[in-house]
This record gives C-alpha cells, structure tokens and sequence, in this order.
C-alpha cells in the first residue's frame, strides 16, 4: 500500500527520468536490474542511505545512484549512454547530482509543509470536538446522550475505524451509565465493536493510557484512555484502527482521548453534584409534605400513600417507570399548597363551611406557585395544580375537563380520592372496601377518567394496606405518647 509521500517520491523520480532523459542518461530502479542489460551491475551497488552517490564499477564506468528521502525500496541508477568517455559521463552525473538534490530538497519542503498543515489540521479538529464536548457538558440529564456523540465524533476527530466507551457496572457510581457500552464505527455491528474493546481491555487494559502499535495487536493500532472518577477507574474509552496509511496512533490521538475521558468524568462529577443537591432538595419537599399530613392526625401519611397508588396506577396504565417516578413525587408534593391555608380550617374536625372550604380550594395554585420557580420540579406542576380537577369539568380550580386535565392529574386525582375514603376522618370513618371500589367505578367518566377506572380496580391493594396499617400505628403511637405526656 503506497504511504502519503509515496505519490510524491514517484512524481519526483518521474521529474528526474525526464530531466536524465534530455541528458542522454538512462534511469533504472535498483530493484529492477537483476535481469536485463544492467544484471551485471546490480551486484555492485549498496545505494546510498539518503540522496546522490557516484558510484565507480569494477569496470571502471561511472553511475549515480540516488535514493529519495531514506527510502531505498525506491533507489534509482543513472546510467549514462557513453560508456567511453569517463570524463563526460562524470559531469553529466555531477549535474544530474545537483538536479536530484533540487528535486529532493523541494520534495523535502513539501512534504515539511504537508505535515505541518496536517498538523495544524489535527490541532484544530481536536479543539473542535473538545469545544463540542465541553459545550454539550451544559445538557444535564442526557449522560448518554454526551458519551454517545462523543464517541461518534472521535471516529471521525480521530479518522479511526471504531470507537467505544466501556463503563464499569457500579450504579452508586455511575448512575445511568453503569455497565454501558457505547461504540461506534462505520459499518460495524456495535457488538462486534463491544467485543474488540473488551478483547484489547483483557490485553492491554491495565494500563491507564496507552497506544498500541500495530506491531503489538496483529496489525491494528489502538489506544486505551481509562476513565477517572472521584479517584476510581470507572471506564475506558478504546479506539482502534487508524485509517491512514501506516495505522499508527500518534500524541494527537492520545490527546484527544485524555481530553474526551476528563471532559466524560467532568460529566459525571456535573451529574452526581446535581443529583445531590436534588435529593437534598426533595427530602426536603418530601419531610415538609409529610408533617404538613401529621398535622390533622386524620391524615397522616396521606400523601406518601398518594404517590405510591399514584405511580401504580401509572404503571398499570402504561406509563413508563421513569413516569410513575414522577408521578409518585408528584403525588408526595400534590397538597404542598395547604401550607397557605389556617390550621383552624385543615385540621377541623366538623364539616367546613362555603367559605372555608373556598380556602381550601385555593391549596393547588399554592402549591403550584410554592413549586414553579425549581427546575427539577416543573414537570410535576400539572399533577399538583389539577389534581382537583373533575372529567366533567366540575372540580377546581380551572374546571378543566376530559383530556384537557393533564394525564398525571387524572392519575392522582383517582389515588387522592380512594385515600380519603380508605382513611379515617374526625367526621366519619373510613368506608368499606367494597364501598370504596363500588364508589370509584361509578364515578368513571364523571369524576375520573373512564380510562384510569379499570386499571385501578384491577390493581393489588396490599402494598397500600400494609402502608396503611402503619401509619394508623403511628397516629396510634403519637397519640399514646401525648396522653402520656400530658398526664
Ligand atoms: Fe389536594
């Protein structure tokens, strides 16, 4: 396979044939005089490492042998036509000497100037693609995304065939990424490219960064850059098979990696820092939502049983596990609002008036205004501020109806219903079972979405009783401690 200079080595040996030729001499590559007129010669000739030699023959006659820019597979023999007159022929080599330097030393700067906008070229593709990394670093919550299109980027930065980013399985330290592969290469299938990179990680994959000669991978240069986070090696990114012609990996390729691996574990220091504050932040939410709940002891743990009928019923009505997810914190936070309403009217324990059960009814616009400034609550606003809301379109506040109601409401709004009439209040007991299902059917299509209605009666109650079951023990439990205390 000709190397990127080859091309222009023959294109200067073409130059200098043409130029011997208007000079009467003949030009022979060294390789090819074993047979022919000049087979005796052959023998006689060690071509010079680099350039122009004259070299005498046993028989006294002159030749010049040139060999251009170190590569002696290329080595060329000028032999001049007079075979007689000694004197002449040594000035025709002596000129054609100082023609073959010409051509070599232009050939030389040329190819000085290629490397060098090579070079810079590389420079700029890498600081491009670490410029795309670092930007694409600003998009929380998508880490595959990022490592994905790293990867698709470095093929191309890296003009290899593929590419993969193998991440431990540990999900304390990884989250979504653990035990992920990412690969990319033109036309391979990503699981061939999962095997190649676990089969050069078991060879060469203690080191922490390392290039592989083709020499040392039957042919195939690669480089392993490990993955640090916190201190741990939690991945490497491998890349194999260069795509010019010699298949070595050079610094840039190193570079690059080191780059793309300490912009992965800034990433994943982003996310694990985000991820913090957020379940500090939602412990929070979740601590304050529960003691607003302890406050009438009739409606202790309401909110937590809430989420988990909440994520259920999103669950068995289609709604993927990340969105019961949300469902569920949405139905802990769902009656955040009644911060903002008087104690003397959430916890009394008679029948509310028109006017305090107004006040009550304000509680899901408070909600919604106490959540709407935090990012990492905003998709769970339209579950609390609906959740009221009525199919028909007679509940509160915006008397929103059908699919209008956001479909986290409808799923809350049937959760919130069976709880109170599951639950205890001062006013009434908690109704049967069979009462409260019986209640819940009818109200398909009046009250709740006729949709919801059959999944939820189809699901298993358990879980929901044993919680229950607990938080009646704990009312219990505090109750017997304030009598004990006041007595
Ligand atoms: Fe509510």
């Amino acid at each position: 396979m000709r190397d990127r200079f080859e091309e222009q080595i023959i294109e200067m040996l073409d130059k200098f044939t043409e130029r011997a030729a208007m000079l009467g001499v003949r030009i022979c590559r060294l390789d090819a005089m074993h047979d022919g007129p000049f087979a005796d010669m052959h023998s006689q000739i060690t071509p010079p490492e680099s350039g122009w030699e004259t070299v005498e023959l046993s028989d006294g006659r002159l030749v010049g042998v040139l060999t251009p820019s170190r590569r002696t597979e290329h080595a060329v023999v000028a032999v001049c036509s007079d075979q007689e007159a000694r004197l002449e022929s040594a000035r025709v080599l002596e000129l054609l000497g100082t023609i073959a330097n010409d051509l070599l030393e232009a050939g030389d700067s040329n190819q000085a100037m290629h490397e060098y906008c090579s070079y810079l070229t590389r420079s700029y593709e890498n600081m491009a693609m670490i410029y795309r990394l670092v930007r694409s670093l600003g998009r929380i919550g998508s880490a595959e995304e990022v490592v994905g299109h790293s990867i698709e980027n470095m093929i191309d930065t890296l003009e290899c065939d593929w590419a993969a980013a193998v991440f431990a399985d540990d999900p304390r330290m990884l989250g979504e990424l653990s035990g992920k592969v990412f690969a990319s290469g033109v036309g391979l299938d990503p699981k061939e490219i999962e095997r190649s990179a676990r089969l050069l990680l078991d060879r060469f994959g203690n080191n922490e960064s390392i290039a592989i000669t083709p020499e040392e991978n039957d042919g195939v240069g690669a480089v392993i850059q490990s993955i640090r986070f916190r201190s741990t090696r939690v991945g490497d990114l491998v890349m194999a098979g260069k795509r010019d012609e010699e298949g070595d990996v050079s610094s840039f390729d190193t570079q690059l990696m080191e780059a793309v691996s300490a912009c992965i574990a800034s990433l994943l220091e982003t996310i694990r820092l985000y991820e913090e504050q957020a379940e500090t932040f939602v412990g929070t939410l979740r601590a304050f939502s529960s003691s607003l709940d302890a406050k009438d002891p009739y409606t202790r743990g309401h909110s937590e049983r809430v989420a988990l009928l909440g994520k259920e019923l999103a669950l068995a009505s289609g709604m993927s596990e990340a969105e019961a997810d949300r469902v569920h914190l949405a139905g802990t936070l769902h009656d955040i609002g009644k911060i903002g309403i008087p104690d003397r009217v959430l916890c009394k324990p008679g029948r509310l008036t028109d006017e305090e059960f107004g006040m009550i009814k304000r509680h899901p616009r408070i909600g919604y205004d106490i959540l709407k400034p935090i990012p990492m609550v905003r998709d769970l606003l339209p579950g609390v501020l609906h959740h009221h809301e009525r199919w028909d379109g007679r509940g509160y506040p915006e008397k929103l109806a059908g699919e209008e109601i956001p479909l986290m409401a409808r799923v809350l709004a049937v959760a919130d219903t069976f709880d109170a009439m599951s639950s205890n209040r001062a006013y009434r007991p908690a109704r049967e079972r069979h009462e409260v299902l019986e209640e819940i059917g009818r109200c398909a299509g009046s009250q709740f979405d006729p949709d919801l209605v059959p999944a939820f009666l189809a699901m298993d109650l358990e879980p929901f009783d044993l919680m229950l079951a607990r938080h009646r023990k704990e009312m219990v439990d505090t109750q017997t401690s304030a009598d004990a205390k006041a007595a």
